[in-house]
């Protein structure tokens, strides 16, 4: 891929991205949720579900560009998908906090207009209890928040000034836990699904192939460089 076009296609991936952002913000200004049966539910899996396409094309990258050197440049897209998975798991989790545990948005708003914030924090307070129950009774929000948690690192640790603080290969190392990330989004995903329910299965066969390639990957890469250079410098465009 020609280097000037670079900028053009960042703006499309940013668009993209930021589509189905906009689609839902829209369906919220227009109304179109109140003819939902549950809103909530709708947001929550909406958010829930962009959240861990987007990691899973972030992890496209790295064997695509592998295909053909013309591909190579391709990396430049991996951090900003990263990024914006991370955006929308973050929206769900957001969402999971204010809207799923029962916090009363519409109290909350009215408080604001009326300057007394201190009610927000009291709202909260009747919330609390719930979201700790959930917490520590269901495993499938365990390992969604550890999931987010990991993306929260890789997030603080993408920017440039973070690689060169943490060393090429500390950063490597960190930054494959995006592998784990995924691997604990789809755990989620089918734990909190009804038994029998395949709607994972895609998502799931999908990070398989991709962790199938990263394996088959490093095989033959071993295969070809048998003594490893344990002097050469990591190169975080080949994490
Ligand atoms: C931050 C902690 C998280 C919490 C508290 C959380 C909570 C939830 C809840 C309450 C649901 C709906 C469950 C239901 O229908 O009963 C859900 C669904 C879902 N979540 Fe999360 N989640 C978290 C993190 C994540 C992360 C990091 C990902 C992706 C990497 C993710 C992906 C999903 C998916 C794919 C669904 C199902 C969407 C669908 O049914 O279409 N979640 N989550």
């Amino acid at each position: 891929m020609p280097n000037r076009l670079v900028p053009y296609i960042k703006a499309l991936v940013h668009l993209l991205c930021l589509a189905p952002f906009f689609v839902e913000l829209n369906r919220f200004r227009t109304g179109a949720f109140d003819l939902e049966a549950d809103p909530v539910a709708s947001i929550t899996h909406f958010t829930g579900d962009w959240a861990l396409w987007l990691l899973l094309v972030s992890l496209v990258v790295t064997p695509l560009r592998r295909l053909h050197p013309s591909l190579s440049n391709l990396i430049r897209f991996r951090r900003m998908l990263g990024l914006y998975a991370f955006f929308y798991a973050s929206l769900h989790l957001l969402v999971y906090v204010l809207l799923f545990s029962g916090y009363d948005i519409q109290m909350a708003w009215d408080s604001l207009k009326h300057g007394q914030v201190a009610k927000l924090w009291s709202l909260w307070l009747t919330v609390w209890p719930g979201v700790v129950d959930d917490l520590t009774k269901r495993r499938f929000i365990q390992v969604g928040l550890f999931a987010w948690v990991i993306l929260l690192a890789l997030a603080v640790t993408s920017p440039n000034f973070m690689l060169r603080k943490l060393g090429g290969k500390n950063w490597q190392r960190l930054h494959r836990l995006v592998y784990v990330a995924a691997i604990a989004g789809c755990i989620h995903y089918w734990w909190l699904v009804k038994v029998g329910v395949k709607a994972p299965m895609k998502d799931t066969i999908a990070l398989t192939l991709l962790l199938l390639a990263r394996i088959g990957w490093t095989i033959l890469k071993q295969r070809r460089e048998p003594i490893p250079n344990a002097s050469k410098a990591a190169q975080p465009a080949e994490a």
